[in-house]
């Protein structure tokens, strides 16, 4: 290599090219092989140390050589989101089209800040977020949104947004009400934004782990009589635990009456909203003054894109503007939306391309027909676990996650004694990296939980995992 191609940090054109090819073959054999390698990676940190541990080169490295360095030490020591046996936490099964289009974003290092800078990626913005109106029934015209990171960083833009359309400047007497089951970055984000512990209002669920309703409307009148300003509701469509969906209308109905932000995280099962059976239990999102979607869960998009719908955009233009002297001759009309000016990111990746890409390449029939036999998948599940009789399903299949354990009934086994054959057979089949399968604590129980989203995993593959866990509970 030349020492002035070095210089300016480029590679001749025939190495450029090889290089770039060769990557795009070892993610097609991924793509095509995933399904044969083992989903769960393992390593400690001394053992990642002794391999990576080094000081800043000064002197390169020649770039093949570097790859492969990487293709045998890094990539193999990640979990593999997408495998059809990894059902914890919520699996990214991505789809190779986003992939292909999140390379061509960064290929050409497509700034999505503000329409000035790439007016075609702001209207796909646009366009791919009036999509996503649609389908969650918010105003097409009048509402908006935004694609962040992922489902925390959504959560967070909509509370700021919330704290600041609801109380302005003064949030000293703000209280906020959230269910036990909601997910841990809602605290965050309200942690993040200042908030004090009174200002917090956990409401517990009930025996289906959705919002108590009765003690909902007792926190909020406890809190009108104590002067107390009740502002903002977060509720789930979709919890991580378990998959429930909020009673959303009766909560929508709360909301209206005490004029409180009405905030629903569907991260994890807005998508559902694509299936027939998902639609219905989903009603009552359209009447959400704020919705977080994650693309890079359910939509099949790979990381890192979550999302932000709004009922109104002006609520985010009226929180996020701000007019520095730098960015004043690229301010352009209204119409020509700057998304950095609604919400935290000045300069942001191009994260609607993928969306756009991928849905447009399948079409949304496809990616309603993935989410239906995610569905249909989880209630077979549900069904092969009834049928035997070692096994307890805790939580029914709902929005594509089961909760289940293992609890022969000839054996009579006490609580304690259930919780620790679950942990023991979870740990095991996690240490022979054949299944991610991990637990989670419902009602004091140690269950294992199945999240089943990705449309490659099969009715055969859970079959060979419940067989796996069988083999480790009685070994
Ligand atoms: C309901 C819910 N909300 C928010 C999040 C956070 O999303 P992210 O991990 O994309 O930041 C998750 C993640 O699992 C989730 O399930």
């Amino acid at each position: 290599m030349e020492p002035k191609d070095i210089a300016k940090l480029e590679l001749p054109e025939d190495v450029m090219r090889q290089y770039g090819h060769s990557i795009v073959d070892m993610i097609v054999d991924h793509n095509l092989n995933q399904h044969k390698k083992l989903p769960v990676a393992q390593a400690t940190r001394s053992e990642m140390d002794s391999v990576f541990l080094e000081e800043a080169p000064e002197k390169g490295t020649e770039v093949m050589q570097v790859l492969d360095f990487v293709m045998q030490q890094v990539v193999p020591y990640s979990n593999i989101m997408s495998h059809p046996k990894f059902y914890s936490f919520v699996p990214g099964p991505s789809n190779y089209v986003s992939a292909m289009a999140d390379a061509l974003a960064t290929g050409f290092n497509i700034f999505s800040g503000g329409w000035a800078a790439a007016p075609a990626a702001a209207e796909l913005e646009i366009v791919t977020i009036n999509w996503l109106l649609k389908i969650f029934g918010l105003p097409a015209k009048r509402g908006g949104g935004i694609f962040t990171s992922g489902g925390s960083m959504a959560n967070l833009t909509a509370l700021v947004t919330a704290r600041s359309i609801k109380c302005g400047e003064d949030f000293s007497k703000a209280v906020i009400y959230l269910s036990d089951q909601a997910h841990s970055s809602n605290i965050k984000a309200i942690h993040v934004l200042g908030f004090k512990k009174e200002q917090i209002r956990i409401i517990p669920t009930d025996i289906e782990f959705k919002f108590a309703i009765n003690k909902l409307k007792n926190a909020i009148n406890k809190d009108c009589l104590e002067g107390l300003q009740p502002f903002c509701l977060i509720a789930s469509a979709g919890t991580t635990n378990t998959g429930t969906v909020d009673p959303l209308s009766e909560l929508a109905a709360i909301c209206k009456k005490e004029k409180l932000w009405f905030h629903i995280d569907g991260a994890y099962g807005g998508a559902a909203i694509l299936a027939k059976a998902g639609k219905k239990i989903l009603k009552g999102m359209e009447k959400a003054d704020s919705i977080t979607v994650d693309p890079h869960k359910w939509f099949y998009q790979p990381y890192e894109m979550g999302c932000l719908l709004v009922r109104n955009h002006k609520w985010l233009s009226g929180t996020f503007t701000e007019k520095p002297e730098y960015l004043k001759d690229v301010e352009g009309n209204p119409s020509e939306i700057n998304f950095y000016d609604h919400g935290i990111q000045l300069t942001r990746r191009f994260r609607a391309l993928k969306f756009y890409m991928s849905v447009k390449t399948f079409g949304l029939k496809a990616f309603r027909e993935a989410v239906e036999y995610n569905f249909a998948l989880a209630e077979k599940t549900e069904a092969l676990l009834r049928k035997s009789p070692k096994w307890e399903v805790v939580s029914p299949a709902t929005l594509a996650v089961i909760n289940f354990r293992y609890n022969p009934i000839d054996k009579k086994l006490t609580e304690d004694e259930i919780d620790d054959l679950n942990r023991m057979i979870s740990k095991k089949v996690v240490e022979s990296r054949e299944a991610m399968l991990v637990t989670t604590y419902l009602n004091g129980m140690v269950v294992l939980r199945m999240c089943l989203i990705n449309p490659r995993t099969t009715l055969d593959d859970v079959r060979d995992t419940i067989n796996l866990c069988e083999k480790f509970a009685v070994a």
